[in-house]
């Protein structure tokens, strides 16, 4: 991997002290030789993996891991599979979406084409789980165990958001389980990761799955609300691809909830349109969130998850500068522009 990817080392981190985390992930990442024959199936995978993510999910586990036990180099192997699987779900999705940017960059399906998403994302799914083959057989077992579970969790999850595009039915409560599944229970697995090869207590590990949970609604819930309101020079994806898509986000529900007559009845009509120009469609659509101060409500609502999921760590039997830490990094999530 070409070392010019530090230029993309996420500058937000300094601030929270996980600099040594990202770094040592992303040296470890830079190490790996994705590139081998066939070339135009490795390709690709290098090419969506050196791409400036935040790599969340791998600091969660290391982070996890480091508090738990005291050392977090002993998780690197599962914080890449869980990155590697991260990625992998951005390849598929992109092609789900029909999204033609990915981190400021072009999707790998618009790189390339489609059949090269659809199998370099399936090569990456099982480079993922042969990254648990560095540990011993129970923490193997572990770890392939609860990947397995939420990786079909996450199936299930991107298999309801396709369906809510045509659905004109679907509750804010279906939603939230929707978002549960397709972005929360990845975030609670990493964390959880952490724990397992930290052989931490069942207890500690549940509840940081618990934070997990209640972060990963949170930050899908700002991914939502950037994906409408998100500036585009940063936020690295197509501004407006949920309304183009017709995505049955809580900004639309809540919007047609609180609406008059006049704002429902458009709003559904616009979420009935698949378009060629979306400017205007999109313009009408903002008006109408902006109208019924949802950017408000839902920045209210990603607090109160944020919130919810501190009460998880106060539970926990850990000092209280690492609960700070996973505080704070939970803060920084709910307060990002990208
Ligand atoms: C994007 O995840 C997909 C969602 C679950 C919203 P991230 O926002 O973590 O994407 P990267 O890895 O930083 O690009
Ligand atoms: C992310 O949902 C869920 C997964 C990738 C599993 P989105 O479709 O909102 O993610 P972005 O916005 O494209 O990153
Ligand atoms: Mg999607
Ligand atoms: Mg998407
Ligand atoms: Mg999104």
């Amino acid at each position: 991997m070409s070392k010019s990817k530090h230029v993309f080392l996420p500058k937000f981190y300094k601030a929270l002290d996980l600099t040594s985390y990202q770094k040592e992930f992303l040296d470890y990442l830079e190490n790996i030789n994705w590139v081998k024959e066939p070339k135009n199936l490795y390709q690709p995978i290098d090419y969506i993996l050196q791409l400036s993510g935040k790599r969340i999910r791998p600091i969660l586990t290391l982070m996890a891991a480091d508090i738990l036990s005291n050392g977090y180099k002993q998780a690197m192997p599962a914080a890449l599979a869980v990155e590697v699987f991260h990625n992998f779900t951005l390849v598929h999705d992109d092609i789900m979406d029909d999204a033609p940017l990915r981190r400021g960059k072009e999707t790998v399906h618009e790189k390339w084409d489609l059949n090269t998403g659809i199998l370099s994302g399936d090569a990456m799914l099982i480079l993922a789980y042969q990254y648990f083959e560095n540990y011993e057989p129970v923490v193997f077992q572990k770890l392939a165990k609860l990947f397995s579970k939420t990786a079909l969790e996450v199936c299930d999850g991107q298999q309801l958001d396709i369906d809510f595009e045509t659905r004109n039915d679907v509750t804010i409560d279906e939603y939230i389980n929707m978002i549960r599944l397709k972005t929360s229970v990845l975030v609670a697995a990493a964390l959880k990761m952490g724990a397992i090869v930290a052989n931490a207590s069942d207890e500690d590990s549940d509840l940081l799955y618990e934070y997990g949970l209640n972060l990963g609604l949170a930050f899908q819930l700002q991914d939502d609300y950037l994906d409408t309101f998100g500036n585009p020079e940063t936020f690295g994806k197509q501004v407006g691809g949920d309304i183009i898509e017709n995505k049955k986000t809580f900004l639309y529900l809540k919007s047609l909830e609180l609406s008059n007559k006049e704002d429902q009845q458009k709003l559904q009509t616009l979420y009935q349109q698949k378009l060629e120009d979306n400017t205007l469609k999109i313009s009408e659509v903002k008006r109408i969130f902006e109208r019924y101060d949802i950017p408000t409500i839902i920045k209210k609502l990603i607090s109160d998850y944020t919130i919810a999921s501190f009460s998880s760590l106060d539970k926990m039997n850990i000092s209280k500068e690492n609960k700070e830490k996973l505080k704070n990094f939970g803060s920084f999530l709910m307060a990002r522009n990208k």
